[in-house]
Parts: structure tokens; C-alpha cells; sequence
């Protein structure tokens, strides 16, 4: 995730987009960069202005006041392709330097489009894979030239080929030397535009564009925008017809239009997890990678708190799948153990800076294993001691609380399954994305007002559902202060039962997979001694519905998106129980997002 925004209009452009970034930091932070252009040249002349650092946008300083112009584009990183630098910072320029651009989201046949251009002697700066964009715009803009076009059609059809082009998602800005004014794509990443008197604005969200105008025009996936100083054009693609977009007066302020109206960002990154889980799963992972993790005999996990816990959702499926013996060890006690050489060693860690799980795998390298690390800060801690480095794609993680950056550890783990298990479930988790609308749609009242009068609320299942237990039952403490305890579901007879009262709920997560009848059995039990059941099945389970107290049915999909669907479920879960309950949701007590000592 990264932040980008946009201005056309009479005033210097600099200072607008500076302002505008400083809004957008929070959607990435590792460096900024603005390109300014003087609008008053004509197509050839002109001058275009970029400045780009590593750092954050509120360090800029008198850097940006270079930079002199009415039309600019602006872009505040968060690292996915090339560790944050002065030269992987947005914007991108092509070869000549009169074509720059800023970019959200990711290019996934970047590679590809690299290698070509390469060998068509385009020169490359930078390690990023938006940087392809704007030697493809040169490279379609000569090849209009060749065909006698100039001016706007040379414009149009660059940007038609571009689209034709890419694959992935993307939100972009492009300005070019001499074309007065600035174009915008979307497709499958934000991207608003604001019309103000006699001034244009484009932005990754609204914030940067409330202060100027309140009236907002949503771009549609596969829109393009031409942003001129007497107006915007807009277009469909593929169709490159007129599009009639409704434009909204919105009456939010800065603050909520950060969290895109949602009351929390805890409830934003929830609602983010259908294109965090696509993103990751999807992402190809290195060749050298994928030969270490086939040759590894076994494999164990390091790892704390919610990444813990998808180490051991891995761990259920990667032993039933692929047959792999996998360990899965709380990164703090791993100094106790020994690991046999040949072990492959993956540190699970969201912000790569978790003092115990970077202690874990130095351990792990010092006894010869190969190690690898999953995690979702490009160039933090933990990718320079990993031989080999896969990323999750969450963006930025306000919330103290993880969700989106679990659900998208999960993605690549899972993609790991999929790999070693030749293909296994690759169809279904490529499909995943409407499965987890779906979910989203769930109203969790029902359940939280159960939850939120309890004192301690024990979640139980079976297989991959007890890492899941584990997880719901951590979001539901650490945000709502209410003790909360996972368990094995056949381990709660061996002593937790002598807990249960009709005050302690359970909340059971229980599909119709190998372990359905004997779930069934133990949620029986529970009953039997009173405790409220709170039950996550599959969708149209009557006999589920007709033993629990509260049925939730997960949208009717396969297995493996049941597990993923199923979180979701228990996050909202925590989610509502804690806004009931009127807690800081985003910053829990006693609690940082990044845990950097020992
Ligand atoms: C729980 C949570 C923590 C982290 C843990 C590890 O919601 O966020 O349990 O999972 O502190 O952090 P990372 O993944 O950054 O190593």
C-alpha cells in the first residue's frame, strides 16, 4: 500500500501535494517523492521537476521547494518491490526523464515487461517494478510519434497500450513533459479524484482532498482520466468511450476519511483482507526459494503472538498435505532447543523487527540452517538476516491489533502448501475473493452481545481450527480486556470443563471437515454442562444450527476458504464485542505494535 495524489490548478502545485502526502502517510511512510511540471509549455517544451527521498514527508524540509509548478504528482512509499532508497522512491522516470510517474499497487508481470525493455535498450534506475511503466509510456509514445500522431491522440494511445499492457493492480498518476495537465488510471487500487473551483486534485483517498473542495468523483476500475486545467476528461477502458461518473459532496472530516468512515482502523484492515489475502496468495516466489523449501526434510517455525499462530496453521496443513514434519516454536523459547541441520528455519514476523523471533533465527543460521523469513516490511530487520525473504502484502498496519497482516501470513504460507503440494488448492485461494465479501457481510451483533457481558470466553476446535481457536481467542483479549482461552477441543475434558458455567460461552469453530462428527460430540458435551455455544460452521449445517445457542454459517465454499472465512468471523467477533464495550480498539492497553526488546 502507498499513498499517491495529485493536483492541477493555478496555485504551485509543491506545497499541495506536500500537504496531501502528510495525510496519506499512513497508508506507507519509507520514502516520498513529487514531480512538478510547468503546465504553460506546449507539447516538446516545458520543464518537469522531480524530487525524491528515503524518509518521511514531514522530514522533507526546503527539498521540495525546487520543485516549481502548477500541475504535480506526489507518492509516500511502502516498500513491496526494492528496499526503501533515494532511488526506489516514487516518482519513476523514463529514459529521456519527461515522463514521470507514481504508482499504487503492483505489477505482477513486471518481470517480464523488464527483461524486454531491457533488451530493447531502455536503461533502468531502480529496482521497483513501477519503473516499467514509464519506460513503457516512452516506448508507445515513439511508436505514436512513428505513426504521425502527436498531441492528445499520441497521449491517448500511449495510455491504451499501457492498459493493454500491465497486469495487476494499480492506481497512477503521469505527468509528461509538455502535456498540460495529468493523467489517471485505476484499476483494482483506489484512486478518487476532487474538483475545486477552477482545480483538479487526485489522491489514493480523500483526506488530502477534503481541506480544498468536498466535491469527490469516484473513479471504476478501468477508468482513465485526463486532468487539464479547463476540465476532466474521463474514459472507460477498453472502450476508450466517455464515462459519466457521479460526483458526491462529502461532508467528512480529515480523520474518519483516513479511515475511509470506518470507526476504527482495526475495522478498515478487516474489511482490507479480500485484496491483502488475493495479493499475497497470488505473488510468484523466487525459484532459489522454492528449491530450498522442496529439498527441506523438515521444517520449523519461529514466531510470537497472531504469527505464532499461523505458523501453526501451517504446520496442520502442511503435514496432511505435503507430508513435511513441521515444528512450530514461540520464537522467545527457541534458544532452549536444538535444530538438526537440513532444518529449513522461517520466521514469521508482520513488522520484521520482533526482538525475540530476530534472535530466533540468528540461533537458527548459527547452527547451519537455511533460514527464511515471512513478513510484511520490506528492508526491516529480519530481511537481512534471512537467506531467503518472502512478503506478505498487508501494506501498513495502524492497528495494534493484527488482522490483515495474519490473514495475508497466512496467504503466503498457504502459498508455500500450495507449491510443495504440487497445485493443492491453488484454484480455490485464486478464487477466494468473493468467498470473503461474503463473510464480510456478517453482523456480529448476536454473538458479541453474548460476549461482551462474560468474564471469560473460551474458544475451541479441532485440526486447523485450533490455531484459529488461539487466534480468536488473542484478538478477543487484547482488544476487549475479557480473558479469552483457545484450546484443543478434546483437551477441554482433561481440565478446562471444570470451568465451564452457563456464564462461560464457547465459541466452537466447527466445519463439515474429517473432524465434523467428533466436534459435534464435544460441543454436545459442552452444552451438557451449561456453557452457551457460540458456533461457526458451514453454511446450511441444520445440525449444527439446531445444537448451538448462536449459529454463524460461513459462506458456502470449500474447505480451505472455510479456514480463511472463519477468522474473519472471529476478528469481527473481537472487533464489535470490544466497541460495545467502548475500549481503545486500536491502541489496547499495555500493549505496542512492535515488541523490539527481549
Ligand atoms: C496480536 C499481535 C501480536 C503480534 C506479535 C508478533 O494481535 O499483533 O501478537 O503478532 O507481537 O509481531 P510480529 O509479527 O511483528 O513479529
Amino acid at each position: 500500500m502507498c499513498g499517491i495524489v495529485g493536483y492541477v490548478g493555478e496555485r504551485n502545485a509543491a506545497p499541495i501535494i506536500v500537504e496531501g502526502l502528510k495525510c496519506l502517510e499512513y497508508r506507507g511512510y519509507d520514502s516520498f517523492g513529487l514531480a512538478v511540471a510547468d503546465g504553460t509549455a506546449t507539447d516538446g517544451g516545458g520543464k518537469l521537476t522531480v524530487v525524491k527521498k528515503q524518509g518521511r514527508i514531514s522530514d522533507a524540509g526546503s527539498d521540495v521547494s525546487l520543485a516549481c509548478g502548477n500541475i504535480g504528482i506526489g507518492h509516500t512509499r511502502w516498500a513491496t518491490h526494492g528496499v526503501p532508497s533515494d532511488v526506489n522512491a516514487h516518482p519513476h522516470t523514463d529514459c529521456t526523464g519527461d515522463i514521470a510517474v507514481v504508482h499504487n499497487g503492483i505489477i505482477e508481470n513486471y518481470a517480464e515487461l523488464k527483461k524486454t525493455l531491457i533488451a530493447e535498450g531502455h536503461v533502468f534506475k531502480s529496482e521497483t517494478d513501477t519503473e516499467v511503466i514509464a519506460h513503457l509510456l516512452e516506448k508507445f509514445r515513439n511508436a505514436a510519434a512513428e505513426k504521425g500522431l502527436s498531441g492528445i491522440e499520441k497521449v491517448d494511445f500511449a495510455v491504451k497500450n499501457l492498459m493493454d499492457t500491465l497486469e495487476g493492480s494499480f492506481a497512477l498518476l503521469i505527468l509528461i513533459r509538455g502535456f498540460n495537465g495529468l493523467i489517471a488510471i485505476k484499476r483494482f487500487s483506489p484512486l478518487v479524484l476532487g474538483i475545486g473551483d477552477d482545480e483538479l486534485f487526485a489522491s489514493s483517498d480523500m483526506t488530502p482532498i477534503l481541506e480544498h473542495t468536498q466535491k469527490i468523483l469516484f473513479l471504476e476500475d478501468n477508468d482513465y482520466a485526463y486532468l487539464m486545467p479547463d476540465g476532466i476528461r474521463l474514459f472507460g477502458y477498453p472502450s476508450a468511450k466517455t464515462v459519466e461518473r457521479d460526483v458526491k459532496t462529502v461532508d467528512w472530516d480529515v480523520e474518519s476519511a483516513k479511515k475511509g468512515g470506518y470507526e476504527y482502523f482495526m475495522e478498515k484492515e478487516i474489511f482490507e483482507q479480500p485484496a491483502v489475502f488475493v495479493n499475497s496468495f497470488r505473488q510468484k516466489i523466487d525459484d532459489g526459494a522454492v528449491s530450498v523449501l522442496k529439498k527441506a526434510s523438515s521444517i520449523t517455525v519461529v514466531a510470537c503472538g497472531s504469527s505464532y499462530h499461523a505458523g501453526l496453521i501451517f504446520r496442520y496443513l502442511m503435514e496432511k498435505y505435503c507430508k513435511i514434519p513441521v515444528r512450530v516454536e514461540i520464537a522467545s523459547e527457541f534458544l532452549n532447543f536444538t535444530t538438526a541441520k537440513g532444518t529449513v528455519v522461517i520466521a514469521v514476523t508482520q513488522s520484521g523487527e520482533t526482538a525475540d523471533t530476530l534472535a530466533a533465527l540468528r540461533h537458527a543460521k548459527a547452527n547451519g540452517c537455511p533460514v527464511f523469513a515471512v513478513t510484511n516490511v520490506l528492508g526491516s530487520s529480519v530481511t537481512r538476516i534471512a537467506d531467503y525473504v518472502l512478503y506478505t502484502r498487508a501494506g501498513p498496519e495502524i492497528s495494534v491489533a493484527a488482522t490483515k497482516s495474519f490473514i495475508a501470513q497466512c496467504a503466503v504460507l498457504l502459498r508455500i502448501v500450495s507449491i510443495i503440494g504440487k497445485g493443492i488448492f491453488e484454484k480455490e485461494l485464486f478464487e477466494i475473493y468473493p468467498v470473503l465479501e461474503e463473510t464480510l457481510l456478517f453482523d456480529p451483533a448476536d454473538a458479541s452481545a453474548v460476549c461482551k457481558d462474560a468474564e471469560n470466553i473460551f474458544y475451541v476446535g479441532r485440526g486447523v481450527y485450533y490455531p484459529i481457536s488461539l487466534e480468536g481467542a488473542l484478538k478477543m483479549k487484547e482488544i476487549t480486556y475479557i480473558h479469552a482461552e483457545g484450546c484443543a477441543a478434546g483437551e477441554l475434558k482433561h481440565g478446562p470443563f471444570s470451568l465451564l458455567t452457563p456464564k462461560t460461552p464457547v465459541v466452537a469453530v466447527c466445519t463439515k471437515d474429517d473432524a465434523y462428527p467428533v466436534m459435534i460430540s464435544n460441543i454436545k458435551e459442552m452444552k451438557a454442562r451449561g456453557a452457551p455455544v457460540i458456533a461457526i460452521g458451514s453454511g446450511g449445517d441444520a445440525d449444527l444450527k439446531e445444537i448451538a445457542d448462536i449459529f454463524i454459517p460461513l459462506p458456502r465454499s470449500k474447505n480451505i476458504c472455510e479456514v480463511i472465512s472463519a477468522t474473519i468471523i472471529l476478528q469481527m467477533i473481537a472487533y464489535n464485542t470490544a466497541v460495545l464495550l467502548g475500549r481503545d480498539v486500536d491502541k489496547p492497553r499495555n500493549l505496542a505494535k512492535s515488541v523490539t526488546v527481549i
